[in-house]
């Protein structure tokens, strides 16, 4: 007798009606063909949906995006009858676009479970299959063991942090790079440094900054050692951790090589100051599974934690820093489908070409590189300067990387047909998380309506 959960799981009737139904929304799905414009007959019914939305969060949003439920690989198609060229898929959520096959198949599975929400109390078997995959990829490269999930990025990041000091205590400071991206909890906007996300808030003082690699300015990497070593000189025992996005993400998408790593890596294990790598926003995107591995820095790592693509948080750990029961929990774990879907995209990163140095990924980003490149030297002198970024996360800077100038860009070409989003501020950036499953004439597309929208003017 086999368990009626497995029974479900493994029913041949239950798989066909799901590959029927992926077959069903695919087909409808098909007439998603590209980039179209808004249809009049739905204005109406569209501006109504927008003030709504308006009225209820308190303020509009940012563009007037507002998904129909349907869509096809890079291509989204919207409320008001448009298609738009996705780029910035959800700020990095959607890494096979919209509507995937294999995605929706895997979501119908996670559906079928008893509950919607797994909790930390009674986990499924998705909770475990997860953790093992997790835990298993990670501890390929690096000392990663253990596997804790989260609802979101910055709860992983509360929990790596929590792990870090009571590791450490009383140790209680943190040291961050300028123009770090944490999340908004009041904890993560601490570390977070930007003050337009944390207007009226109170400073506590326990941030010590470093700057982030500058290629342009010499010496960098030993003017962030340095400006470390000092912090640890100034505040002996008190620092538990030290915590960085392996590239900037919000802070403007500049990668820097390992070489700038790995001084201050070997300075904190030194010190006994824990290594916490931010990968929510790199996890699955640098052309490696983890930007540590990109980097080959995993040897350092004493907490990892991702979110976004996994379609959950999960803080990853060693096992020095297993915690003490009580110090982390929470009701929710994550969605089943959550879980589900969250290793559908991680298997298809790791088993179908994605990864290492002739990967897709690798491929997606030179072609998009140089394309920026092009039009930077030819039809758009001058205006999509220093192109960069790691894998699937790239921007440019428009003209002389003024606010205002980006911010009406970005608008135009949204109306031209491409969602992009802004990074770093002076130069502000517009930035791109490409979806894995973009195909070359996409690529080129992207870039045709990109140099239609500078030719435009703005
Ligand atoms: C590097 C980094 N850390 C943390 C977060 C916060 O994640 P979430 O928005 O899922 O809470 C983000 C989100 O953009 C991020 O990019």
């Amino acid at each position: 007798m086999s368990l009626v959960g497995h029974q479900i799981t493994e029913s041949e009737k239950i798989r066909q009606l799901v590959t029927q139904i992926v077959g069903d929304v695919g087909r409808l799905n098909e007439q998603i063909t590209g980039v179209r414009p808004a249809d009049p007959s739905f204005a109406d019914r569209n501006k109504k949906m927008l003030e709504q939305i308006a009225v209820l969060r308190g303020r509009p949003l940012h563009y007037p995006f507002i998904g129909s439920g349907a869509g096809r690989g890079p291509y989204v198609e919207l409320e008001d009858g448009s298609v738009k060229l996705d780029l910035i898929n959800g700020i990095g959520i959607h890494l096979f676009g919209h509507s995937h096959p294999r995605v929706i198949g895997a979501a119908l599975r996670g559906a079928l479970s008893d509950i919607i929400v797994q909790g930390n109390l009674e986990p499924n078997r998705e909770y475990i299959q997860f953790s093992e995959k997790l835990s298993k990829l990670a501890g390929r490269r690096s000392r990663l063991k253990h596997v804790w999930f989260a609802t979101c990025g910055t709860m992983a990041n509360e929990n790596a942090l929590k792990m870090a000091r009571q590791k450490h205590s009383p140790a209680r400071k943190i040291v961050a790079f300028k123009n770090a991206f944490a999340g908004r909890s009041t904890m993560m906007a601490e570390v977070t440094d930007n003050p337009a996300f944390k207007q009226g808030l109170p400073e506590y003082h326990e941030v010590l900054r470093i700057p982030f690699y500058d290629k342009k300015t010499p010496g960098s990497a030993e003017k962030t050692l340095a400006a470390f070593k000092e912090h640890v000189a100034g505040n002996e025992g008190d620092i538990a951790c030290l915590a960085f996005e392996p590239m900037l993400g919000e802070g403007g998408y500049n990668a820097a090589p390992r070489e700038f790593f790995v001084p201050m890596l070997e300075f904190a294990k030194e010190k006994k100051i824990a290594v916490w790598i931010d990968e929510v926003q790199t996890f699955c995107r640098t052309g490696e599974l983890f930007a540590f591995e990109t980097l080959d820095i995993g040897q350092y790592a004493d907490l990892v934690t991702i979110a976004k693509t996994a379609q959950l948080g999960a803080t990853l750990y060693t096992e020095e820093y297993n915690p003490k029961p009580g110090l982390i929990a929470g009701t929710f774990s994550g969605s089943t489908v959550s879980m589900t879907t969250g290793m559908e995209m991680i298997d298809m990163m790791v088993n179908d070409g994605y990864l290492g140095g002739e990967g897709r990924v690798a491929r997606i980003h030179k072609r998009f590189i140089d394309g920026f490149n092009r039009l930077n030297e030819t039809t758009c002198k001058g205006k999509v300067q220093d192109a960069g970024g790691m894998g699937l996360m790239i921007a440019f800077t428009p003209h002389d990387g003024a606010k205002e100038q980006a911010d009406v860009f970005m608008k135009k070409l949204y109306h031209n047909g491409v969602i992009a989003f802004g990074c770093g501020k002076g130069p502000f950036r517009v930035r791109f998380l490409i979806p894995a499953c973009i195909e070359d004439q996409d690529i080129d597309v992207a870039l045709s309506i990109i140099e239609k929208t500078i030719q435009e003017g703005y």
